[in-house]
């Protein structure tokens, strides 16, 4: 704690450099090595790490709490347990926190979260991301409702901020209670596996009021969000992966929501067009495949980023760049529940298609999709809302929107997956489309019901009705003869013609009817 005495014999410049000195210890040595014997770097550590060297401009670094009770009279630390300021990654702005554990636990005050608002705030009205490294054990107990109003604060502050700058949120400490929210407000969370959880109560509450015995780790450690809650979208080995995921997500997104994502140096190949894509499909329609192999066949050589890459597998989504454009990918997995929409799937995808939408990143959909899982799980809980979330995203995104339907597009879901009639710019149909309102065996069964029964052998009558409606509809030209798609194309054509079908979206203008917002059915 420093003493108000202490530098009454330096001039000027020795103070300020003291100063400086002071702040950059934050806790102190102990609580440094202490926080790096955890396996923990420390908040500016990881602020150097993120920023290109030199660009990091500090904001607030002398800030110290007001707090009188509890003993806080006696102990305050230059900076109050937050580095906040701006800098540069890859030569582009960003605005930074990162709460500093060895500063009262990185607990928030009252302080602390002014810093934060403040530079949300400078990050909104000049328009640039804001990361938040996060590392806080909670509300500053000292303090109680003055702490509670600061998260409040930056809860508003996210909200605000949603849609107008991207937002992204590491955890790599400690988030508990209330705190979880902010995080959870914004656009991407990426945890650190071991060293961070999130939760709302801790195990210690959860033993109390439910019995269960469960450690932080499997309550709320990163491979538990990342594969049973969805909570976060990456789970990262250490912290030093974890910073490296947020520089590659930056560079796939704009600065904020009037630009348009930056697009990489790209130079023509020559031929686009992509052969191994022309034997990737099963002969047999029920076997599986992977829509990622799809992917890869189709992007820029390595450009995939997968977000949420461990939770809803049946649907895969992320971010690629195609003839150097960033474009949002949404992909119904074939290889997972035969690529299924459940309540997870849709809404994984549908958050991820309002992100790409809110910042102006095309959507290219790949559907492989046999229809809504069905079951008294999926229907109790809720698929009727939750698919519905998915449909609504598509129906209200602005942004280029492509479709290339590589096999089944059945039922509901053929609307819900970014269709010409939701509004879909273009629609692609691979010549093993599957166009239907379902599988050929279960229409057969229900309109030729009663010819079936009277038949004299009722299973070849059914043969015959399956082939019938297989060859009649389950095929892409019923939909291309309507306009539906666009054009049947071969997969291995399919880079050629998106890349040229991007471009001549590039300039889409489209808007909503006027309204105070829309009604998403939450
Ligand atoms: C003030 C805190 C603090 C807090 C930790 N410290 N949490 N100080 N307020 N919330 C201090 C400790 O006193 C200690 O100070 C230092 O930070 C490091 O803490 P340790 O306990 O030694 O560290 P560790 O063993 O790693 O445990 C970390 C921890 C634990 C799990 C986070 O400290 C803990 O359980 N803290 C309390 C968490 C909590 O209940 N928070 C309130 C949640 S409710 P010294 O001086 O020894 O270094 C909440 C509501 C938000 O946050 C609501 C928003 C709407």
């Amino acid at each position: 704690m420093p003493d108000p005495h202490a530098h009454a014999h330096l001039s000027k410049t020795e103070l300020l450099a003291r100063k400086n000195e002071e702040a950059l210890l934050g806790g102190g040595q102990a609580r440094i090595d202490a926080q790096h014997k955890k396996g923990k770097l420390t908040a500016r550590e990881r602020i150097d790490l993120l920023l290109d060297e030199g660009s990091f401009e500090e904001i607030g670094k002398f800030v110290m709490h007001r707090s009188k009770d509890f003993g806080l009279d006696k102990e305050h630390y230059l900076g109050d347990g937050v580095v906040t300021g701006y800098g540069t990654v890859n030569g582009r702005l960003v605005y930074v926190f990162s709460q500093d554990f060895t500063v009262f636990g990185g607990s928030l005050s009252e302080t602390h979260a002014e810093k934060i608002v403040k530079i949300m705030d400078l990050a909104m009205k000049n328009g640039a991301p804001v990361i938040g490294l996060n590392d806080s054990g909670g509300a500053r107990i000292q303090e109680g409702v003055v702490s509670l109003g600061g998260y409040a604060d930056i809860f508003y502050k996210n909200t605000l901020a949603s849609g107008v700058v991207p937002q992204l949120s590491a955890i790599m400490g400690p988030c508990a209670g209330g705190a979880v929210y902010s995080p959870a407000i914004t656009d991407f969370i990426l945890m650190v596996e071991h060293t961070s959880y999130m939760f709302v109560t801790g195990p210690n509450v959860v033993k109390t009021v439910t019995h269960e015995n469960v450690t932080s780790e499997e309550l709320g450690g990163a491979s538990t969000h990342s594969a049973k809650s969805g909570v976060t979208h990456f789970s990262c080995a250490n912290e030093v992966v974890c910073i490296n995921h947020i520089k590659q997500l930056l560079s796939y997104m704009p600065q904020n929501c009037e630009e348009t994502a930056p697009n990489q140096p790209y130079e023509a190949a020559g031929d686009e067009s992509r052969p191994v894509l022309d034997k990737l499909i099963p002969e047999n329609a029920n076997q599986p495949y992977d829509m990622r192999e799809v992917i890869e066949g189709i992007i820029d050589e390595g450009s995939f980023l997968e977000v949420h890459q461990n939770f809803a597998e049946n649907i895969v989504v992320g971010f690629a760049r195609l003839a150097g454009r960033s474009i949002g990918i949404v992909g119904n997995q074939p290889a997972v529940l035969a690529g299924v929409l459940d309540i997870n799937a849709s809404t994984k995808a549908a958050r991820f298609v309002r992100f790409c939408d809110s910042f102006n990143i095309p959507l290219l959909v790949l559907e492989d999709v046999p229809g809504f899982l069905p079951g008294t799980d999926q229907e109790w809980r809720g698929i009727i809302t939750n698919g519905a979330k998915l449909l609504y995203a598509f129906c209200e995104a602005t942004v280029p929107r492509i479709t290339v339907i590589t096999r089944k597009a059945y039922g509901g879901a053929y609307d819900v997956m970014n269709s010409k009639h939701i509004g879909a710019d273009m629609n692609y149909a691979w010549p093993t489309a599957e166009i239907a309102v379902m599988g050929a065996k279960g229409a057969a069964e229900i309109i030729f019901k009663r010819e079936i029964a009277q038949a004299e052998n009722p299973e070849a009558k059914l043969q015959e009705k399956v082939d019938e409606y297989q060859e009649k509809f389950a095929t892409p030209y019923r939909a291309a003869h309507r306009g539906f798609v666009d054009e049947v194309i071969l997969p291995s054509q399919t880079r050629q013609k998106l890349i040229r079908a991007f471009k001549m979206l590039e300039n889409k203008v489209d808007t909503m009817p006027r309204k105070k917002h829309g009604n998403i059915p939450l």
